[in-house]
């Protein structure tokens, strides 16, 4: 069955955790958290989530309760549920004025709270449907991350953005290596502007400087380059990331975001705004060993649900694609060949070789990589 959306708002960190736990994650995926102000605004305008679902130790405060009713007269086709562990008869009536269909306690029994939640999206679903609203169309943010450099992360995403917008797709790639960015490199792109550029823009990260300080690649690609010097990297934060994230949602199909090898504030905004995490490994021991640290701190970020692994530079190895499956316990997404020759042609020469050697394997296989993409279902 379908999953449904779910976007969380609350203040306080530990309601996250405790909530994420009790969600069913074959029923919802948590497609962001926000607390009550404007940045969930967009959030919620940009995600078209199924539920909002919004949380609290105690009691609403009358801004939160506000805030609500604000989102609910102006979003449709969302459901809106209140959690709180403390159900007065008081709060059942502010929640209907505001707009809330369900009151749960914080401690309502997963089973219970599946089935309370979904009854509840779905009677907005036949509400909204009768309302005739326009098709919603939810844009993909892909992440393509490891720990460990050289396994490919900006090969596999510029290509499968490549492939992707030769799909008829409308593609964003953003660089957020921010101190060793080589996107450009492999797309034969000189960037005037670049994100740090954009960052600085007094004008604020509106969508028209987005598309202003990025390049347009020919396949139609729109490339967010990163910084033309590692010195300016800083300059960028996970804010900035999770406000450029949240405000070109509307206007791309995919988002895709080629990440530095390692945990820091902001890849983890990345990783956290992402609604898949492509994890990029190859058949060797310390690309194995990687994974398993990488899964372990995904997990305790609360992120492990979203990756994928995916195996570049496939080759007949000691390590086999099924001690990967055996060991994480997942199936491997997909796998590219390894063909170094045409890996290193295509990148001196700034061309991806999706296009520019459609024939070879390795190019095959990013394309059946973006088409198992596109065809996933959201
Ligand atoms: N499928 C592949 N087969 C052979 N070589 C590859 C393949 N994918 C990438 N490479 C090569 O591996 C090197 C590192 O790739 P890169 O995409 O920059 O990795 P990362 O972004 O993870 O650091 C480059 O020289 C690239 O040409
Ligand atoms: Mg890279």
């Amino acid at each position: 069955m379908e999953k449904l959306n779910i976007v969380v708002l609350t203040e306080d960190m530990d309601l996250r955790i405790h909530i994420k736990n009790r969600l069913s994650s074959e029923a919802f995926v948590i497609s962001g958290y926000s607390d009550f102000g404007s940045a969930a605004v967009l959030k919620i305008e940009n995600m078209f989530p199924d539920v909002i679902l919004c949380a609290t130790q105690g009691e609403f405060s009358p801004a939160q309760l506000d805030f609500i009713q604000n989102v609910y007269t102006s979003i449709a086709g969302s459901v809106i549920v209140l959690m709180t562990d403390k159900v007065t008869v008081e709060l059942l009536n502010e929640a209907a004025q505001v707009g809330a269909r369900q009151v749960l306690p914080l401690d309502t029994p997963m089973g219970e709270l599946t089935e309370k939640i979904k009854a509840a999206a779905f009677l907005e679903r036949q509400r909204s449907s009768d309302l005739v609203l326009g098709p919603r169309t939810r844009s993909r943010v892909l992440g393509f991350f490891s720990g460990k450099g050289g396994t490919g992360k900006t090969t596999v995403s510029v290509n499968t953005a490549v492939a992707l917008a030769r799909e008829g797709k409308r593609v964003l790639l953003i660089d957020c290596d921010l101190q060793f960015g080589d996107v450009n490199l492999l797309l034969d792109l000189e960037p005037k502007d670049t994100i740090v550029e954009l960052v600085q823009e007094r004008g604020g990260i509106m969508i028209d400087n987005i598309r202003a300080f990025s390049m347009v690649h020919s396949s139609g690609v729109s490339v967010l380059c990163a910084p033309k010097s590692a010195e300016f990297a800083e300059l960028v934060t996970a804010r900035h990331i999770e406000t450029i994230i949240d405000v070109v949602r509307p206007y791309f199909d995919f988002i895709l975001v080629d990440l530095a090898p390692a945990f820091n504030d902001v890849s983890i905004s990345a990783i956290e705004n992402c609604d898949q995490l492509m994890l990029v490994y190859n058949l060797e021991i310390l690309s194995l060993k990687n994974a398993k640290v990488c899964l372990e701190i995904l997990e305790q970020l609360q992120q492990r649900d979203k990756a994928q692994l995916v195996i570049n530079k496939n080759l007949n190895s000691m390590i086999k694609i099924k001690d990967y499956e055996n060991i994480f316990e997942m199936p491997v997404y997909a796998a590219i060949a390894n063909d170094i020759k045409t890996a290193n042609l295509c990148l001196n020469k700034g061309q991806p070789f999706v296009t520019s050697l459609p024939k070879t394997q390795i190019a095959k296989d990013v394309r059946a990589l973006a088409k198992k993409i596109s065809q996933e279902k959201q």
